[in-house]
């Protein structure tokens, strides 16, 4: 990639080239999570495709990204939209055929950019050849390919145990007389990970990917890969409150996180060891103590266990710092950290914390120590949009109404003009546009360069120019109820993040005297003398001794 020569060329010291030889890749650039369904559609069906990713390259390229994290396009019955695979090796007719993702994966390399795809490994779906035959009788050769128990002797489920789309995670199969686990939907059962069976079939799926030349993975839920063999109840959840998902009524003592998952992990990072320069990027939603055991003990698991904790923690400045202490001091040495402020699963960005401060955000997410990934849409401050009832897609949001747990309004469609339907199809959008897309669309922040898109450029670019940023040290430098400050450091550069977190003015305590004005959040040099920030609005500084 062109940034990547020029940023080797800058740095011919010895110094430099001593530090930079282990940086990768997936550690000094910045991942984009693209929604295929919702990103670019070329054939009129009203969902996005693979054609679609290929033609929208250019925008992804001169965006300055360094990957993209494709979720599913697999052969699926789309029960949970894709994450129920019916078939590993595949394009489902939706998205394309297979030679539309080679031509995908050649033109994404030919402009510089990683093509990371998603890995389900937990579950299939139960259209899967595998679960058919599994189903078929006990005494089937793929019986033990998936989590199959006797009922109790009063014919209900073995234990207690909950689906996370709400329900028992048991189903009873008739012909079989057992049920079968599913940490999902009852279309989505688990796989049975202590089958070396599966193991290995799974691993043929990660060569087959890996052989087509896909830069990496992110796994799909892998703290639920394994369960518990005795399977007692899980314990009552004591902080669970009426408003809050129906699984989290118990605790996942005994579904999640369990002691073999690492070993798991440690097989399939040998599988993707064997090519180079590849990553593997883990889902799991898990306190910070026990997501750093997902780096593997000898950090031979994941490269990048997601940090999620952005999204959770209030936005307020002492409780991002806090949580940033607490995750810069729990990190293995040598683990590489990773940041994530949105996804397809999360309600967007914007939403959260409101349109200014997502600005702020964006600020945060692109100088904070670690791998950034923006979620499709985010870079031009994208809202959730409000389904009607009759639109509703998300099985989690149909199982369980009314508690805002649907994902759809994160989902709709990229607003790429004010054409119809945003530029996104000629069809019906499988969900509805965003009402605000002639307002708030990538044409029109292209041309204007106080924009987000604008922003999210600017961050991208400086983030790039300015190793203190992309590998750089972090030290907190100041935090008070409207201010997070730090600085960022490599070799004698120092860069001062400087973040108004509140929609006043504020004077923060540890204004440069004399800085020079690198970034700002409202992408106006200003008058920078006085030494304040103006509401919602965050600074980069180079500072200088
Ligand atoms: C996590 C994925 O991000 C989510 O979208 C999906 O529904 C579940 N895993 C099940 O695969």
């Amino acid at each position: 990639m062109e940034v990547r020569t020029k940023f080797r060329r800058d740095h011919r010291d010895e110094d430099f080239v001593m530090n930079h030889r282990l940086i990768s890749w997936w550690q000094d650039g910045v991942i984009y999570q693209l929604y295929p369904r919702s990103f670019q559609d070329t054939n009129g069906d009203g969902i996005g495709d693979l054609a679609g990713i290929t033609n929208r390259l250019s925008y992804l390229r001169d965006l300055g990204i360094e990957a993209i994290w494709l979720s599913p396009f697999f052969p699926s019955p789309m029960a949970d939209f894709g994450y129920d695979v019916s078939e590993y090796c595949g394009v489902d007719p939706t998205f394309g055929a297979l030679t539309d993702f080679d031509d995908l994966v050649t033109a994404a390399h030919n402009v510089g950019i990683k093509l990371i795809i998603d890995f389900v490994p937990n579950h299939t779906s139960d259209q899967h050849p595998w679960f058919v035959e599994s189903r078929r009788s006990r005494f089937n050769s793929k019986r033990d390919w998936y989590v199959w128990r006797d009922p109790k002797p009063d014919g209900s489920p073995p234990n207690n145990w909950l689906s996370e789309f709400g329900g028992p995670a048991w189903t009873f199969d008739h012909r079989s007389g057992q049920y079968y686990y599913h940490a999902y939907l009852k279309q989505q059962p688990d796989l049975n990970w202590r089958n070396s069976d599966v193991r290995e079939m799974m691993f043929d799926v990660l060569r087959f990917w890996l052989d087509r030349g896909v830069d990496g993975f992110r796994v799909d839920a892998i703290h639920h890969l394994y369960e518990d063999q005795e399977g007692a109840d899980n314990p009552p959840n004591p902080a669970w409150r009426e408003g809050m998902a129906p699984a989290r009524r118990l605790l996942r003592k005994y579904t999640m996180d369990q002691p073999e998952t690492h070993e798991a992990i440690r097989d399939i990072r040998r599988v993707i060891d064997r090519y180079s320069e590849r990553v593997l990027i883990g889902e799991a939603y898990l306190p910070i103590e026990i997501l750093m055991t997902y780096y593997g003990s000898r950090l031979d698991g994941f490269h990048l266990p997601f940090n999620f904790h952005l999204m959770s923690t209030l936005w307020k400045p002492n409780d991002i710092a806090a949580l940033i202490q607490a995750y810069e001091s729990a990190l293995p040495a040598g683990a590489w950290p990773n940041w994530v402020l949105g996804n397809h699963d999360r309600s967007r960005l914007a939403s959260r914390i409101g349109s200014a401060q997502a600005r702020v955000a964006a600020m945060l997410l692109l100088t904070l120590r670690g791998t950034p990934t923006i979620y499709q849409g985010e870079e031009i401050g994208m809202t959730d949009v409000p389904i009607p009832q009759d639109r509703v897609r998300d099985p989690w949001e149909k199982n369980v109404p009314g508690l805002g747990l649907g994902r759809d309004p994160v989902r709709t469609p990229m607003l790429w003009d004010g054409c119809t339907n945003a530029g996104f199809s000629n069809g019906q959008p499988w969900l509805p546009v965003s009402p605000n897309f002639r307002d708030q669309n990538v044409e029109l922040q292209a041309g204007d360069p106080c924009s987000m898109l604008a922003l999210y450029r600017a961050l991208l670019t400086l983030r790039r120019r300015e190793s203190a940023l992309s590998i750089g040290g972090y030290e907190p430098v100041d935090v008070s109820e409207s201010v997070l400050a730090y600085e960022r450091r490599y070799n004698d550069q120092r860069l001062l993040v400087v973040l108004n977190l509140s929609a006043d003015t504020v004077h923060p305590r540890c204004w440069p005297i004399s800085g020079e004005l690198l970034q700002s959040t409202s992408m106006q040099p200003g008058d920078r003398s006085g030494g304040h920030l103006a509401p919602d609005e965050g600074c980069v500084f180079r500072l200088q001794d």
